[in-house]
């Protein structure tokens, strides 16, 4: 990229950020509740809950590319699965075109689905290997029954499989998943999702299955069905070379909450949030002579189970002083759209604590 076209770049994610929000999530929380044994029953006297997602709040603005980031485990799919109803929320809201989504009935959710669609990690596991490309792709017309006939029908895979460059789209139709490449299946997964002519796009880890060589391809296309297509995407990575990639904004992830949001330059450059300059730091730079400050990060994330007290990163927190035991950090506001849930942040000083 040279300095003009992230120039470019920049003014554009700037002014879809100014631009009117497609997804509005406010306090919501996935709960889910844990078959506890005989002993932990005794032992916790209480319910015990997966907090999967534990309180998010953020806007999804039309045409933007929202990337969720973060370990695996911290809550980023049953996010996405949250926002397009696929599992209900605990608590919270989520606000679609204007349409808070639990005021709808089972009918008129199905019909809202047209226009939200999702797109799975695995290319391998989600196309049935039984099925030919043509009836893959065409799966979500005959779920929403829609009413064409099998020319149009045809019509309409061909169309699908030529957006996301499968060409020649007839020489394709009649073959099988296994005869094609990886990135040949994740590009079925996106047209199968295209068919419908959405306007917003959960894709759940898209690459990361892929070839390091291929995916690039990839996010190429996903950037180019944006421009020519107006899509909207939510994008789960847990990769932040490819949020940094694609992004217009980049939200951290951390056990449940998202600890950092911004401008994807301002979290992937000048990260705030102790973990996500842990994160970044640990991202190869792809040059051998620029020395990094390796943050430490120590430990796995705690158990969603048994979240830490006040801020919920103080046992891995290289920075963490005692208020941070007791208080949940606020999200304090670094301009330019740019939010930390720190006590600390803008201010960080040394690591105390290695
Ligand atoms: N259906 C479920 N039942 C119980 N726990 C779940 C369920 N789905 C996800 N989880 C748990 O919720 C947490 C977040 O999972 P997930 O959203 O898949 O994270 P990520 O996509 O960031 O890897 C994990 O601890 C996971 O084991
Ligand atoms: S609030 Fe404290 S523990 Fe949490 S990230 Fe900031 S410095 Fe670390
Ligand atoms: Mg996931």
């Amino acid at each position: 990229m040279t300095t003009e076209d992230y120039s470019r770049a920049l003014g554009r994610s700037e002014d879809i950020a100014n631009g009117e929000p497609l997804v509005q999530i406010r306090g919501m929380r996935k709960w889910f509740p844990v078959n506890a044994g005989f002993l932990s029953s005794i032992l916790y006297k209480q319910e015990l809950y997966v907090k999967a997602v534990d309180g998010v709040t953020f806007d999804i603005m039309k045409g933007e590319i929202l990337v969720l980031a973060g370990e695996s485990g911290c809550g980023k799919t049953t996010t996405g699965r949250c926002i397009l109803y696929l599992e209900d929320p605990t608590d919270g809201s989520v606000v679609y075109a204007g349409i808070d989504l639990s005021t709808l009935d089972r009918t008129e959710m199905k019909d809202l689905r047209k226009r939200m669609q999702i797109t799975f990690q695995d290319p391998y596991e989600s196309l049935n290997p039984k099925q030919s490309i043509s009836s893959i792709v065409a799966e979500p017309l005959v779920v929403h029954k829609i009413p064409i006939t099998p020319s149009q029908k045809r019509q309409r895979v061909l169309e699908a499989l030529e957006s996301v460059s499968i060409t020649p789209a007839e020489d394709f139709i009649d073959r099988y998943p296994h005869e094609l490449s990886g990135g040949q299946r994740q590009r079925i997964s996106v047209a199968r999702a295209l068919i419908l002519h959405p306007e917003f796009m959960v894709a759940d880890e898209p690459v990361s299955m892929l070839d390091v060589s291929i995916r690039a391809e990839i996010l190429n296309l996903l950037l180019k069905l944006r421009e020519d297509l107006g899509l909207t995407y939510l994008f789960i990575t847990h990769d932040l070379a490819v949020a940094s990639y694609i992004a217009d904004r980049i939200g951290i992830m951390y056990l449940g909450i998202i600890v950092e949001i911004g401008p994807a330059h301002a979290v992937a450059f000048e990260p705030q949030h102790p973990y996500t300059r842990a994160l970044i730091s640990a991202v190869p730079s792809g040059d051998p002579t620029v020395k990094r400050r390796i943050e430490s990060l120590k430990g796995e994330p705690p158990s969603p189970i048994n979240v830490p007290s006040g801020c919920r990163f103080h046992p891995r927190c290289p920075y963490a002083q005692e208020i941070c035991v007791r208080e949940v950090p606020e999200d304090r506001d670094m301009g330019g759209k740019h939010y930390v849930a720190c006590h600390f942040a803008g201010e960080l000083g040394e690591p105390t604590n290695l």
